[in-house]
């Protein structure tokens, strides 16, 4: 067996464009891990829709941000430790357990399961800082007509905690977002984007998603070379989005544009949480005869957080395939792309 988990003891300074000033996304030091259980389940927390939040939701969340962003900076909960958590394990700082390679969670199989854990815990350093184990991260609901413009709470003047500078500024709201953006600005009629929108989530959901290893990525074991190759929804709509987020003004679209630095929006998120909902949608559709992928170096690999003791838990894959153990679920929405085009 190839499970893949980080060697924690080798992570150094992780690879960034050279402009940037040397900085380490390492965790704090790492006195020993707990092999994670998930907790038992009384309620589901229930992630809402950003944009049908109401004003004491938004207040709630940007509170509970602030907070996140107020902790000690070397404490593994603080705002800009958690965003480091992403560029470790994006960014080559970590290399794989037992290999001479560097550890990198996109573009493979790993990219569902990382992700989804890694909003788990920061989910949980949220609502244990606010003493509301209820609490839900919110999701961008760019798959819906309702909710294809950045969430208004991110660019609202009241709510300065999920402000970042660093997005396109001809990109909020009310500018419809482009699932298919490549860099290149195309006005078109709202209308006519929302269409092309739903038709590209029902083709990356749908018909580009009919074997578990076209919607994951391809298989990525212990010793394999990074970037073995991205399943449709993490290449579109969730580079797409990251993408047309992303900063114009600077080098390469930090924040949301580029790995080290996307997950220092607090938008990243909502929209991670939207890329999420997207595996629990998919595992509920027909096009394909299972959901599950069967090889134990999927199951077997792991990777390692912070929960909101600050005790340092190691997660496998296979303990976070269903969301509902990990004790939240999704706000009902429609899902106007499950027909396809007219
Ligand atoms: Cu780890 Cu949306 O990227």
């Amino acid at each position: 067996e190839r499970p893949v988990s980080p060697d924690l003891s080798s992570c150094g300074e992780p690879n960034v464009p050279c402009y940037v000033r040397p900085f380490d996304c390492c965790p704090p030091l790492i006195k020993g891990s707990i092999d994670f259980k998930p907790p038992p389940v009384s309620q589901l927390r229930i992630r809402p829709a950003a944009h049908l939040v109401d004003e004491h939701y938004k207040t709630k969340f940007a509170r509970v941000i602030e907070l996140m962003k107020a902790l000690p900076p070397e404490d593994p909960r603080n705002f800009m430790q958690q965003a480091n958590v992403h560029c470790a394990y994006c960014n080559g700082a970590y290399k794989q357990e037992g290999y001479d390679v560097q550890l990198e969670i996109h573009s493979s199989w790993l990219f569902f399961p990382f992700h989804r854990l890694y909003l788990y815990f920061f989910e949980r350093i949220l609502g244990n800082l606010i003493d509301d184990p209820d609490f839900a991260l919110p999701f961008w609901n760019w798959d819906h007509p309702g909710g294809m413009e950045m969430p208004d709470m991110f660019e609202a003047k009241a709510y300065r905690s999920l402000y970042d500078e660093h997005r396109n500024q001809n990109h909020i709201p009310p500018v419809v977002v482009d699932l298919n953006y490549d860099y290149l600005n195309r006005p078109r009629p709202n209308d006519e984007q929302k269409m092309l929108n739903l038709n590209t989530m029902h083709r990356q959901m749908i018909s580009n998603s009919t074997t578990p290893y076209l919607f994951f990525g391809r298989p990525y074991r212990g010793g394999d070379r990074p970037m073995q190759g991205p399943g449709s929804i993490e290449c579109m709509p969730h580079n797409t989005v990251h993408n047309w987020c992303g900063d114009v003004r600077q080098p390469k679209g930090e924040d949301m544009g580029i790995f080290y630095s996307a997950a220092r929006d607090p938008l990243f998120y909502a929209h991670h949480s939207n890329v999420d909902r997207m595996w629990t949608i998919w595992d509920t559709l027909p096009n394909h005869k299972t959901t599950q992928i069967r090889d134990n170096d999927w199951h077997n690999s792991s990777f390692y957080f912070y929960d909101e003791k600050k005790d340092l838990a190691r997660v496998k894959v296979h303990d976070c395939l269903d969301n509902k153990k990990l004790g939240y679920d999704y706000q009902k929405v429609g899902i106007p792309w499950l027909p396809g085009p007219p």
